[in-house]
């Protein structure tokens, strides 16, 4: 799905609104119809309603494999493997919940009742996968959200102002947590040296305009508060609050300020023009 564009759309199918994927959410809407007309076709007299239900969920696991494809393609190596069996399962369903829909519709109720059936077992091999991608694989999981509750409440040195090279994002570390700090004169920031999206460490990234941009799938986060400005993280990634007193660093965890969605989205929509900006200037 690299065919989809950067930008507004793209992001909204990885979940960047929402702050976690989209494509859990999407797809209880096939299962849950599906499984519906599976208790339907238990039942005499129930033949329309399941019919009904049976093409509400080939419908709307259009969407769902979208956004579901939009995250494959920007994931690691291990979890596309799982994720092809996970389509493949997928796209058999569909194809099976297809031919049952024609076959109800020519009146073949007996083919249509077991081709859903087969269908739904299908679903269930690919909802399997779908959870070991997502709970044992983190696939979709904030990587960086177990961080936030190990930052310091308190001011901690992180060291001197020299120490940190100019519009050079440098790793550290707080206590257990690494940090990568970005220093622009005097000012500097500090974010949790740990992608929200996979786990990449984000001092190996770029700096573009008011964001660092991850190396492994391109996230770019504001520097200031996290924010995500591109995907395909959904979820903001941790910052500290930074200062400097006496040519010293000190850090702590950020307070954090709550933004409406809509401010947020204007404020996203500013600083990805300035970073693609930035990167058509570099090229
Ligand atoms: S690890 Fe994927 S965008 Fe950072």
């Amino acid at each position: 799905m690299d065919r989809i564009p950067e930008g507004r759309f793209r992001d909204m199918l990885h979940g960047v609104p929402l702050g976690h994927p989209l494509h859990p959410p999407l797809v209880q809407v096939p299962i849950g119809a599906w499984t519906s007309a599976a208790l339907l076709d238990l039942f005499p007299r129930t033949h329309r309603a399941a019919t009904a239900l049976i093409n509400v969920g080939i419908v709307t696991a259009l969407p769902a494999a979208l956004a579901g494809t939009t995250d494959w393609s920007r994931q690691n190596r291990s979890h596309q493997r799982v994720g092809l069996v996970h389509a493949a399962a997928n796209g058999t369903a569909l194809g099976l919940y297809l031919a049952s829909s024609l076959a109800r519709i020519r009146g073949r109720r007996g083919w249509g009742r077991a081709l859903a059936f087969a269908g739904l077992t299908s679903v269930g091999v690919s909802s399997f996968l779908g959870g070991h991608i997502a709970y044992h694989m983190a696939g979709g999981a904030n990587q960086a959200a177990y961080a936030v509750g190990r930052l310091p409440g308190q001011w901690r040195d992180i060291g001197a102002l020299a120490e940190f090279p100019q519009g050079r994002p440098t790793a550290t570390a707080v206590g257990d947590v690494p940090v990568v700090v970005v220093r622009s004169g005097t000012e500097v920031s500090a974010l949790v040296n740990i992608c929200a999206h996979m786990g990449a460490p984000l001092s190996q990234g770029e700096l573009r305009g008011a964001c660092l941009v991850c190396p492994w799938h391109g996230s770019a986060f504001r520097l200031s508060d996290g924010e995500v400005v591109g995907g395909p993280a959904s979820a903001s990634q941790p910052t500290l609050q930074a200062r400097v007193r006496d040519g010293r660093v000190s850090v702590r965890r950020s307070r954090g300020g709550a933004m409406v969605p809509r401010q947020r989205q204007r404020e996203r929509d500013i600083e990805r023009s300035a970073v693609s900006g930035t990167a058509q200037a570099g090229k």
